[in-house]
């Protein structure tokens, strides 16, 4: 399995446990450290529905929360035809503690494509506009 199999399929376990009551729409992502550790997350919905998290944001906040700070790609599956992208917000958080990496979309059938955060978000605000 090549490395950008193995984050998809991580992807794709820790969707299994999207907490998606409301939309139903189960997204997973998983988030690989230069040291080569993965970590998944899945989306957490919620009843007052703007406390909702997304997969990518579970991910990424898992690593930083064990240390992590450095991150080469990240990997995002949902049971979608048209891939998912991150949203808004996501990419602002990739972007902040990821930089320029790949983003590696995925679905249940095999379908992948791949995106640089830097074209997802152009023109960021970060850190450097402080
Ligand atoms: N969602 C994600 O977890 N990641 C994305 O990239 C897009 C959207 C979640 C948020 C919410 O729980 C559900 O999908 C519908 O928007």
């Amino acid at each position: 399995m090549s490395d950008e199999e193995k984050l998809i399929a991580a992807a794709r376990q820790a969707r299994e446990h999207a907490h998606a009551p409301f939309s139903e729409f189960r997204v997973g992502a998983a988030v690989r450290t230069k040291s080569g550790r993965t970590f998944g997350g899945c989306n957490v919905e919620n009843a007052s529905y703007g406390l909702t998290i997304c997969a990518e944001r579970v991910a990424i906040f898992k690593a930083i929360s064990e240390g992590e700070s450095e991150f080469d790609a990240i990997a995002v599956v949902a049971d979608t035809d048209e891939l998912t992208p991150p949203c808004g917000a996501c990419r602002q958080i990739i972007w902040e503690f990821c930089g320029d990496v790949p983003v590696i979309l995925a679905n249940l059938k095999g379908k992948i494509e791949r995106e640089r955060s830097s074209k997802l978000l152009p023109r960021p605000f970060d850190s450097s506009n402080l």
